[in-house]
């Protein structure tokens, strides 16, 4: 289930953060300063209320997407809203209610004016749930309500998980940061066009 996140998503996310990023995880201060900020967009996946994370490929796991169990369709209340194109959410019971699990997470700078390109600032998914095609769903979530604006990002010259992940969505190099980070790798930037340029 993808959707906004939400305040109590906060240190969930730091978690994972802290769990992908083990070099330059965010601080909990700046985590409580991105989720604060009106120009930033940020969506989580999650397992539905209720369920325990279970890896793909565990026994306990259903077949299809993990994050997005087929036949669920209603938002509850209180819940997060769905955003456009999302269509599975999860119904919660008396059984069911809690927290889900976090599996992964987009952050996006969106400046309010529409001229100004939006910033992919961080996106990760739960190692156990990688090349499931989460990372596509929560970028596809993201972008989708930004179909006309340029989106900038940048990612070590060495991720090749990120960088395929971002070409099959249009972005293209257009620069280089040379040693740009502490072990001297390089820092690509990737823009994508909007659909009008
Ligand atoms: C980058 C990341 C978000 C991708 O998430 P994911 O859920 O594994 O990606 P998906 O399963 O949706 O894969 C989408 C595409 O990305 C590319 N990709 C993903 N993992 C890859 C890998 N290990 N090697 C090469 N390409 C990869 C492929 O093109 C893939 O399409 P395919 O499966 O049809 O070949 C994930 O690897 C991650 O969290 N990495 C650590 C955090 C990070 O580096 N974030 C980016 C910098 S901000």
């Amino acid at each position: 289930m993808i959707g906004p996140a939400v305040t109590s998503d906060q240190p969930a996310v730091a978690a994972l953060d802290a769990a992908c990023f083990p070099k330059d995880a965010w601080s909990s201060g700046s985590w409580a300063d991105e989720f604060a900020r009106e120009d930033r967009q940020i969506l989580v996946a999650e397992t539905p209320p209720g369920d325990s994370a279970t890896p793909p490929g565990d026994p306990a796991t259903p077949p299809g997407d993990p994050a997005t169990p087929p036949g669920d369709s209603a938002t509850p209340p209180g819940e997060r809203s769905t955003p456009p194109g999302e269509s599975s959410q999860v119904v919660p019971t008396a059984d069911t209610a809690g927290p889900g699990s976090m599996l992964g997470f987009v952050v996006l700078l969106v400046p309010a004016a529409a001229e100004d390109p939006v910033d992919l600032l961080r996106i990760a998914v739960d190692p156990a749930y990688r090349r499931t095609g989460l990372g596509r769903r929560l970028l596809t979530a993201a972008l989708e309500h930004h179909p006309t604006r340029t989106v900038l990002l940048e990612v070590a010259a060495g991720n090749k998980a990120a960088i395929g992940l971002y070409r099959g969505f249009g972005f293209r190099e257009i620069s280089r940061r040379r040693g740009y980070y502490a072990a001297g790798e390089d820092a690509v930037i990737m823009q994508r066009a909007g659909e009008d340029s």
